[in-house]
C-alpha cells in the first residue's frame, strides 16, 4: 500500500515527540498499519530552532495553512494550541481540502468542534483528536467506540496535568504554588498560558468534550461552573488532610433532574478513595453506565511521549482506514443541544 504522508503543523513539547516517535517507531507501525508512514511537512514559527530531531527531508512551511491547503499530505496533524489564528484557519482548511486531521487541542474543539466536525462529516474525513483529552489516555476511543448502547449517567475526573502535578508536590514536599507550577512549565506540561490550567479552563474544555460524547449533546463548554486551583494554599491542604481529605481538581458532567450538569472545582475526596491515589502529572476518568457499571482509566494526562502515543494512536487508525470504511460520529450523537443547566440554590 502506498505511505501515509503526514504534515505536522507545531513543533514543540507534542510535535516534536509525535515527529521523534515516529521516527523511532517506523517499522513496528508499518508493521501494524501494512503501510509507511512518513512526515512529508512540517511547520512551526522558528524555522532554525534545534528540534532534537533531523526534519530535513520534509518541507517546511512557514504557514501552517498554506501547509493544510498545499502540502503533499493525506494527513494535517495539528500541534500548535489556540483556539482561533493559526490553529482554527489551518485545521479549517485541512478538511476543506478533503485531508484527515489529527489535533491535540482541546480549546479549538471546546469552541470550534461542533463546527469542524460538521465540516468532517461532510468531507467525508476524519478528525482524530484522542490526545485532546486526557492526554495519553484512550478515553475517545472508549467513549465513541467500546461503550456503544450505554446510557452514561456521570464522568468525572482528574483531567488536568500540570493542577495534579502543582497539588500533589504542593502536599508531599511542602513546595510553593508557584515553585511547583514552573516545574510543570519546564517539563513541558502547562498551556503556553498557564492560567488556563490553574484558572480551569484547561479542564472545562475537556470535560465539554466529554459531556458531548456521554449525553449525546453538541458541546457547551460556556455551560460550565468552573473555579480553579490559584487560590488553595498550604493551609488548605493541611486542613484537608486532618479531616482524612485530600484537595483535587475535578471535571464532573452528570444526569440530574434538571437536565446535564456539569462543573470544575477543587474537591476534597477521601484521603482512602481510588481518586485520590492519583498523583502527579497522571489524570482518571471515571464514567458511569447503566450496563457496564464504573470504569476507570488512569494514566499519564500530559508531557511529550504521552501526548505523542494519542496522536500517533489516531495517524495510525487513518493509515489503517480504507476507501468507505465507516466510522463513529465525531462527538455525541445525535447531537441535540445541550439544555441549560439550573443550578439549586
Ligand atoms: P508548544 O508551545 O510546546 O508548541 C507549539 C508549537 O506551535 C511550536 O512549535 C510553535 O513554533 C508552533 N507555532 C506557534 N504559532 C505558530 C504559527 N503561527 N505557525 C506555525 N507554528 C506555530 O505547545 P505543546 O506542544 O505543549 O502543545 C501543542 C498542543 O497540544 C496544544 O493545543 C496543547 O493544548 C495540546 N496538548 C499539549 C499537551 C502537553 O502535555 N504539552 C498534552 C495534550 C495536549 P516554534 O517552536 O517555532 O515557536
Ligand atoms: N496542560 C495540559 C495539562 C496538557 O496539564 O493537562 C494536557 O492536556
Amino acid at each position: 500500500a502506498e505511505a501515509l504522508r503526514v504534515g505536522i503543523a507545531g513543533l514543540g513539547t507534542v510535535g516534536a515527540s509525535v515527529a521523534r516517535v515516529l521516527r523511532d517507531k517506523a517499522d513496528v507501525l508499518t508493521r501494524q498499519c501494512g503501510r509507511d508512514i512518513v512526515v512529508t511537512a512540517v511547520s512551526a514559527r522558528d524555522p532554525k530552532r534545534d528540534r532534537g530531531i533531523d526534519l530535513s527531508a520534509a518541507k517546511w512551511f512557514d504557514d501552517p495553512v498554506k501547509m493544510a491547503e498545499k502540502a503533499d499530505i493525506d494527513v494535517f496533524v495539528e500541534l500548535i494550541g489556540g483556539d482561533e489564528g493559526p490553529a482554527r484557519l489551518s485545521v479549517k482548511a485541512a478538511l476543506e481540502a478533503g485531508r484527515h486531521v489529527v489535533t491535540a487541542n482541546k480549546a479549538l474543539l471546546a469552541k470550534h468542534g461542533v463546527q469542524l466536525a460538521e465540516i468532517a462529516e461532510k468531507k467525508g474525513v476524519l478528525l482524530n483528536y484522542e490526545a485532546a483529552v486526557a492526554g495519553g489516555i484512550p478515553v475517545i476511543k472508549t467513549m465513541r467506540e467500546a461503550m456503544a448502547g450505554n446510557a452514561v449517567t456521570r464522568v468525572f475526573g482528574i483531567l488536568n496535568g500540570t493542577c495534579n502535578y502543582v497539588l500533589t508536590r504542593m502536599e508531599a514536599e511542602g513546595i510553593s504554588f508557584d515553585a511547583c507550577l514552573k516545574d510543570a512549565q519546564r517539563l513541558g506540561y502547562a498551556e503556553a498560558d498557564p492560567t488556563f490550567d490553574i484558572e480551569g479552563h484547561d479542564t472545562a474544555h475537556k470535560l465539554s468534550i466529554l459531556t458531548s460524547l456521554a449525553f449525546g449533546t453538541k458541546i457547551a463548554a460556556n455551560d460550565i461552573y468552573m473555579e480553579g486551583i490559584s487560590n488553595i494554599t498550604q493551609a488548605d491542604i493541611r486542613a484537608a488532610g486532618d479531616l482524612g481529605y485530600r484537595i483535587k481538581l475535578l471535571g464532573v458532567a452528570q444526569r440530574t433532574d434538571s437536565g446535564i450538569e456539569q462543573r470544575v472545582h477543587p474537591t476534597m475526596v477521601p484521603t482512602a478513595s481510588v481518586i485520590a491515589q492519583v498523583h502527579g502529572v497522571i489524570n482518571a476518568v471515571a464514567i458511569e453506565t447503566d450496563i457496564l457499571g464504573e470504569l476507570l482509566l488512569s494514566g499519564p494526562g500530559a508531557g511529550g511521549n504521552a501526548t505523542a502515543s494519542a496522536v500517533i494512536g489516531d495517524i495510525a487508525d487513518i493509515a489503517k482506514s480504507r476507501p468507505g470504511f465507516q466510522h463513529a460520529p465525531v462527538f455525541g450523537w445525535p447531537a441535540k443541544e445541550l439544555k441549560p443547566y439550573k443550578r439549586a440554590r
